[in-house]
């Protein structure tokens, strides 16, 4: 059913559910929902700038997205039964990588770092869908880690 329209679906059709528009759904994701921004994955009211009495504590909260409109690990019976160990897994692997480095772009000769941010995220934003959204031309993107300081 399509705005009260009943469908007639034949015999022998796949019917999936389009993770890529379900991931990036205004309803769900915000009118900024097809731009890369990583922050939006932390809850507004928890990036609170630090008082004298909260200094050392990690204020962020993660975003807990509506039952449905995330579901990268498929959901319901089927769910990926690997979910919360690929969770733990790259949350531990992250923590650990990027304690001691972070990671930068490699600019052409010509570019400023700025310049080299600009494309990459040109880059990101030019996907399309295969199985998941995957960018087209990320091979001419390099990165690097770097040790902090
Ligand atoms: C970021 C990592 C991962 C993602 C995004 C992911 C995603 C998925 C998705 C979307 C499905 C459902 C496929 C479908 O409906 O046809 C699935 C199924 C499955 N995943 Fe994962 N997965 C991940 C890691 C893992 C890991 C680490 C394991 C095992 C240790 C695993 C084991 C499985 C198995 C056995 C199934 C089949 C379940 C079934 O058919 O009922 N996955 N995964």
């Amino acid at each position: 059913m399509e705005d009260g329209k009943e469908l007639e679906i034949p015999p022998n059709t796949n019917v999936y559910c389009n993770s890529v528009a379900l991931h990036t759904h205004p309803d769900y994701w915000g009118s900024n929902s097809l731009s890369w921004v990583p922050g939006r994955w932390f809850k507004a009211s928890s990036l609170a700038p630090p008082s004298q009495e909260n200094a050392n504590e990690i204020t962020e909260e993660m975003l807990q997205p509506i039952r449905g409109s995330y579901i990268p690990w498929s959901d319901g019976p089927r769910v990926c039964p690997g979910k919360k160990f690929s969770q733990v897994e790259f949350v531990a692997v992250l923590a650990k990588l990027f304690r001691t480095h972070k990671v930068e772009v490699v600019p052409t000769q010509q570019e400023t770092p700025h310049q080299a941010r600009k494309r990459v995220l040109a880059v990101v934003n030019d996907s399309r869908i295969i199985l998941s959204l995957q960018m087209r031309n990320a091979r001419s993107v390099r990165l690097r880690w770097v040790k902090r300081k």
